[in-house]
């Protein structure tokens, strides 16, 4: 081999090869489940932007490599003809500008390079809490990854007092995204009772090998009341417009275990629902957790998507001729939704079609679990209420000067 042709395997090939096969960051479970999720909320605050003819101005909070630019401009449209070849909500000019700010100059640069052909983002090293921000108006001041949960309650109303006045400056108004580790996710359930600032830990950066502890911040649903107080004594107006739990059973440190071990690895059975050519232990996947503790919404909450969740399981189970656990039974106490019923029952009729899909190499792995997977995300995404009580809690605000 020539030495040109050895460089250049060595520079590139390593990397590109040195991949994981199956789970990464970008697993399914972030890209179908818990990014959709978001997608799914962020699109009726954009639209309400379009729709009122104002262009996206996104100032992302924690930028990190830009993940935000890529959430926003990739949020699907809900209603594109079959036809049609793109299927995004947003056109390219729809976004004006997108300005992220960090305080790691690492992701900084990494997000300069990754979008250094799009003259309209711009990627500023910056400590979102103490420098000066860009001036110029945002109608959409953005966070993803649970920036926020860096800062104790002295430091965040510090951090919205800055954002309001920022926004009274152009008097105009604003949506504010909010993304907080919730406080009653069953990750550490251990914690629920001790104080909201407390140890957390990055281990899933470092595959579990190393663990980086941080003081963190977690939230419930007195997160909204908090941004409202602080709204209140900048003199600005504010309303909920929408708040979401989400990564209920599927948070990373579902499978660390790291604050949790009695938890099934539960990210990584949901993963096996969308991988191709590969079927998930179905019957491992029912929820036999208990919930003891914890304020009383949260447990019935946890009791009731529970049950839609084993209970849609078992469907599938039944639909497969796969045994369902002995000690699931029918609890009369919750009434599964219409909608959800109904979407069980496409789930048969799939498996009663499945000669016509004779093409495809595995009709369970490739064609019936994708959509189970999709079904146990709709009952995160339609019953989830923004109680703190899953991995992220996430409220979206309306502000107007
Ligand atoms: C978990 S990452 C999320 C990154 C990105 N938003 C995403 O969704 O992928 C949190 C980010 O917040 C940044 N951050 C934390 N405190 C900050 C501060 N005071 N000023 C600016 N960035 C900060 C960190 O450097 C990190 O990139």
């Amino acid at each position: 081999m020539k030495e040109s042709a050895k460089s250049v395997y060595k520079r590139d090939a390593i990397n590109y090869y040195d991949q994981p096969m199956r789970s990464s960051r970008y697993d399914p479970v972030k890209v179908r489940w818990e990014d959709k999720i978001c997608q799914d909320h962020y699109r009726k605050m954009v639209n309400r932007l379009t729709e009122a003819g104002e262009k996206l101005r996104i100032l992302d909070l924690g930028c990190g490599i830009g993940y935000g630019y890529h959430l926003i401009s990739n949020i699907l449209d809900d209603d594109v003809p079959i036809e049609e070849d793109c299927c995004k909500l947003l056109e390219a000019d729809d976004i004006e500008y997108y300005v992220g700010l960090d305080i790691n100059p690492e992701l900084v640069d990494m997000a300069k390079d990754r979008y250094k052909d799009d003259k309209k983002v711009t990627t500023i090293k910056c400590d979102f809490l103490n420098d000066v921000y860009p001036e110029k108006p945002f109608n959409i001041f953005f966070s993803s990854g649970v920036p926020f949960s860096h800062f104790n309650d002295k430091d965040f109303s510090s951090l919205l007092e800055k954002i309001f006045d920022h926004i009274k400056s152009f008097g105009t108004s604003a949506f504010l995204v909010v993304d907080v580790l919730g406080r009653y996710s069953i990750e550490w359930q251990s914690q629920w009772d001790e104080p909201s600032w407390h140890i957390y830990n990055m281990s899933f950066f470092s595959d579990g090998k190393e663990k980086e502890q941080i003081y963190m911040k977690f939230w419930g649903k007195e997160l909204n009341d908090f941004v409202l107080e602080a709204a209140k004594k900048a003199c600005v107006k504010a309303e909920c417009f929408d708040t979401f739990d989400r990564s209920i059973f599927i948070g990373r440190h579902i499978d660390t275990s790291n604050f949790n071990p009695n938890l099934k690895k539960m990210r990584a059975m949901v993963n096996g629902l969308f991988y191709p050519q590969q079927r998930a232990p179905l019957q491992e996947m029912f929820m036999d957790y208990t919930y003891e503790d914890g304020p009383e919404d949260v447990q019935e909450h946890y009791k009731r998507i529970t049950y839609y969740w084993n209970y849609t399981l078992a469907t599938a189970c039944s639909y497969l001729d796969i045994p369902i656990p002995d000690w699931f039974k029918i609890n009369v106490a919750y009434t599964i939704p219409a909608s959800l019923k109904s979407s069980q029952e496409q789930l048969g009729r799939v498996v009663k079609d499945k000669e016509r899909y004779k093409q495809t190499d595995d009709f369970r792995a490739d064609v019936f679990e994708p959509l189970l997977g999709q079904l146990l995300r709709n009952i995160e995404h339609d019953y989830s209420e923004g109680l703190g009580a899953a991995h992220t809690l996430i409220s979206i605000f309306e502000v107007i000067a």
